[in-house]
């Protein structure tokens, strides 16, 4: 690939399992600040893709604001203010937002969540394995990841469809087997208020507030309760805007990011059976081999800041309000952290990967969750099988914001 081939914004490039890579590989090695541009889309953007440097911007929120929006959209001030959540606020204020869950989400808080993830994933799993040929997506790595975050929200199980559905529907914005509105199309410009300009977003906002409505007050420690129920912003509860936004984000980010960590470390094991064995007779390595299955999965392609001074970076001119885009995946990737970075190796010391982000203030609310179903899937799916093969063509989303797998097709020998 040359340089002249890249084209970040361009999401039929995410399609297949390669090309991102190869533009990622371009772009570190000859171009590591890049200017991108989106043509009708929008004002372009900076592309930022060796790990040193994002770990920098990610890190510099004074000189990188979240306050103008994660996404690549552009967004006015007025959208900016109904549509924030806790990922698009900066300080003193974010740091409120952030303590309302920050204790539900410690490695301590969530391995009290242990014992009913072991009891779901042995269940999803016998009930997939036991068909021989399926869908991993859809049989396993869909299913699980909603149903702990149901638990923490306390929703009916039965809801878990419809929040895997509105998470599809939202985040798979780009993706014309998912989204109802495509993102750039005209029609999509009437949901410019709406997160992800998806109107799955205002069934979710609609959900919601209903559980808060029901909540307000009472003695509840689910998530909804705690929001509804929990410290007030400079003495002033926690205001619609700000409800309808965390709820959607708790429901987005922790729902379609994990099973994509879940299906890229299946295709992963499938893709190096030395390393599923490996695992198989060692399950001790289980910690470690998490950390790298984050790596390789690195489900979150980017995430974009906005510069607030002329900045300079690489011998390039950032300007003010200019978009910076912190490509993770392709920090996951870079040589100059990780030797031989496309080797998938469950025993990779020093394994600094960036896929929760590094030194943010936004760094990943619900990490020690997400590795912990990731650890307890694989510890529970290795030994049950001797083979997993792939069955027919992994699909992929059509997303340059999630790495995602849509269908995994296996068929399983068990042990
Ligand atoms: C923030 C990735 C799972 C909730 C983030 C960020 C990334 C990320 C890259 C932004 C970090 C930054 O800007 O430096 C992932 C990945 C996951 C995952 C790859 C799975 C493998 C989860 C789960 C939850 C969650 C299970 C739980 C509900 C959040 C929240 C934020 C966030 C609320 C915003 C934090 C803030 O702005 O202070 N995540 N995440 N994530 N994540 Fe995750």
């Amino acid at each position: 690939m040359r340089l002249d081939d890249v084209d970040l914004a361009d999401n039929d490039r995410f399609l297949d399992g390669d090309t991102p890579w190869r533009m990622f590989d371009v772009l570190r090695a000859e171009a590591p600040v890049h200017w991108q541009d989106e043509g009708e889309y929008g004002s372009g953007f900076w592309s930022v893709t060796r790990h040193a440097d994002i770990v920098a911007v990610d890190r510099d929120a004074a000189t990188f604001t979240s306050s103008k929006f994660t996404n690549l959209e552009e967004v006015d001030e007025r959208q900016a203010t109904i549509r924030r959540s806790l990922l698009e606020t900066d300080g003193p204020r974010h740091g409120v937002l952030r303590r309302i869950l920050q204790r539900e989400f410690t490695p301590r808080a969530v391995a009290g969540y242990e014992v009913f993830l072991r009891g779901l994933t042995a269940r999803t799993l016998d009930a997939a394995l036991a068909k021989g040929t399926f869908d991993f997506v859809k049989e396993v790595s869909a299913d699980f990841p909603i149903n702990v975050l149901a638990k923490m929200l306390d929703v009916p199980e039965d809801d878990t469809q419809q929040l895997i559905d509105w998470g599809n529907r939202i985040i798979g914005n780009t993706d014309p087997d998912y989204a109802d509105v495509l993102l750039h199309s005209e029609e999509s410009e009437k949901y410019r208020d709406l997160p992800f300009r998806s109107p799955a977003s205002l069934e979710v906002f609609e959900y919601g507030r209903e559980l808060a409505g029901r909540r307000r007050g009472g003695d509840g420690t689910d998530l909804v309760s705690r929001l509804v129920n929990g410290t007030p912003i400079d003495g002033v509860p926690l205001s619609g805007h700000d409800f309808d936004n965390y709820f959607l984000l708790l429901v987005v980010a922790g729902n379609e990011t994990t099973r994509h960590a879940i299906s890229h470390t299946m295709l992963g094991l499938i893709d190096n059976p030395d390393q599923a064995d490996r695992l198989r007779h060692d399950l001790s390595l289980m910690p470690g081999a998490v950390e790298e299955f984050l790596r390789w999965a690195s489900p979150v392609y980017h995430f974009r800041r906005t510069a607030t001074r002329d900045v300079e970076m690489h011998g390039q001119k950032i300007a003010e309000g200019d978009k910076v885009v912190m490509w993770f995946a392709s920090g996951n990737r870079d040589e100059r952290v990780f030797d031989d970075p496309y080797r998938f190796d469950v025993t990779r010391p020093d394994n600094d990967h960036i896929t929760f982000g590094k030194g943010s203030p936004h760094f990943c609310l619900g990490n020690a969750l997400a590795r912990l179903e990731i650890r307890i899937m694989f510890e529970e799916l290795l030994p049950r099988i001797s083979d997993i093969r792939l069955a027919g063509e992994p699909r992929r989303v059509r997303s340059n914001f999630v790495n995602g797998i849509k269908d995994l097709p296996v068929t399983v020998t068990l042990a």
